[in-house]
């Protein structure tokens, strides 16, 4: 027997950094959001100790056989691997003399910003307490999912949520229509750990004091409030002219939402900065670096539209395809 699991992926819609903290993390504010592309995990219990992890690519992938290939030939499958790493402290906690088969089959871009790595650990938990006849306290498997990664946490929640503290700290915000979206995957890959210490090497450049660091937190926090407030009074312009489904999303992001990551990982690789400007020719709504990148995404208005841009993106040579944000109760 064996137990399979989507590990879907993230977008973040909006990314501000704040300081570093003791423990040598940044505190942040984002809002994730998941999204339909996907890779699977399958959980099997073993009686022979140990874990082993593979990768392949998924068939039928929405990015391609050939594509989604390429993805799994990049997959770590050491001690490493996220999903290694968290079914460890399963086994360890469970105290059985039980081993773990990890297979991944790869429809999402590695080291993409996509989250794909904390996703897999999330699924790779759920997948291996039902394989161990285990069924972790709410409280226990959370503490599992952060001692994993910052963005881990978040898998267990998925739809639409604010991120805080290092991004291990997940809220709920209400549900939101489906949006399409076109993401583009370009052949390089961004280290976070490195995307973030250009950050603070940027920073002191700006001279910005950690009090100014932490007032740019708060204003992304002011503009959250502003829209949740538009949602819950029926003010937001959107909803008062047409009562669009996307309205709400697209609201939020004309409140300005920015992620930081692009003024350090854009001039580091310029061709991003000009993958975002391909998706914002192409019709997209709102277009942004994801995470730490190297991904990039784009809102669009209908499922014609995005697809219509990613073929577009398709023929002038860049890694494009048409997905749609995943609402929590398709989660
Ligand atoms: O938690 P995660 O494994 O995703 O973090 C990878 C690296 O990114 C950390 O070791 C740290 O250097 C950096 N990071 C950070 N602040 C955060 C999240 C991650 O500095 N909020």
């Amino acid at each position: 027997m064996s137990t399979r699991v989507r590990s879907f992926a993230k977008i973040n819609l909006g990314l501000t950094l704040g300081p570093v903290r003791a423990d040598g993390f940044h505190d942040l504010r984002t809002c994730y959001h998941s999204i339909a592309a996907h890779d699977v995990i399958t959980v099997e219990r073993r009686s022979r100790a140990g874990i082993e992890v593979c990768a392949r690519g998924a068939p039928g992938a929405m990015v391609g056989d050939e594509l989604a290939a390429e993805f799994a030939r990049r997959v770590p499958c050491d001690e490493t691997n996220t999903c290694y790493r968290i079914a460890e402290k399963l086994l360890q906690r469970a105290r059985q003399p039980a081993g773990l088969l990890i297979s991944i089959e790869k429809g999402v871009p590695v080291q993409g910003g996509l989250g794909a790595a904390s996703s897999n650990a999330a699924a790779t938990l759920l997948a291996a307490e039902r394989e161990l006849g285990i069924d972790l306290p709410p409280r226990e498997r959370y503490a599992l999912c952060v001692a994993t990664g910052s963005d881990v946490p978040q898998f267990l929640l998925g739809g639409w949520s604010l991120g805080m503290g290092r991004g291990e700290q997940v809220f709920p915000l209400p549900e939101i229509a489906a949006l399409p979206l076109v993401v583009v995957a370009p052949r390089i890959g961004v280290s976070t750990a490195q995307a973030f210490s250009d950050w603070d090497a940027l920073l002191r450049e700006d001279g910005l004091t950690a009090e100014q660091q932490s007032l740019r937190l708060d204003m992304f926090s002011q503009s959250l409030y502003s829209w949740l407030n538009g949602i819950h009074t029926g003010v937001s312009a959107e909803a008062k002219s047409g009562n669009r489904a996307e309205a709400p999303l697209l609201d939020l992001v004309r409140t300005g939402a920015v992620n930081d990551f692009e003024r350090v990982v854009f001039p580091l690789h310029p061709e991003l900065r000009e993958s975002k400007l391909s998706l914002e020719r192409a019709g997209a709504v709102f277009a942004s670096l994801s995470g730490s990148g190297s991904t990039l995404y784009g809102l669009f208005a209908s499922t014609s539209a995005a697809q219509d841009a990613a073929r577009q993106l398709t023929r002038q040579g860049l890694r494009a395809f048409a997905t749609s944000t995943l609402p929590r109760r398709e989660y």
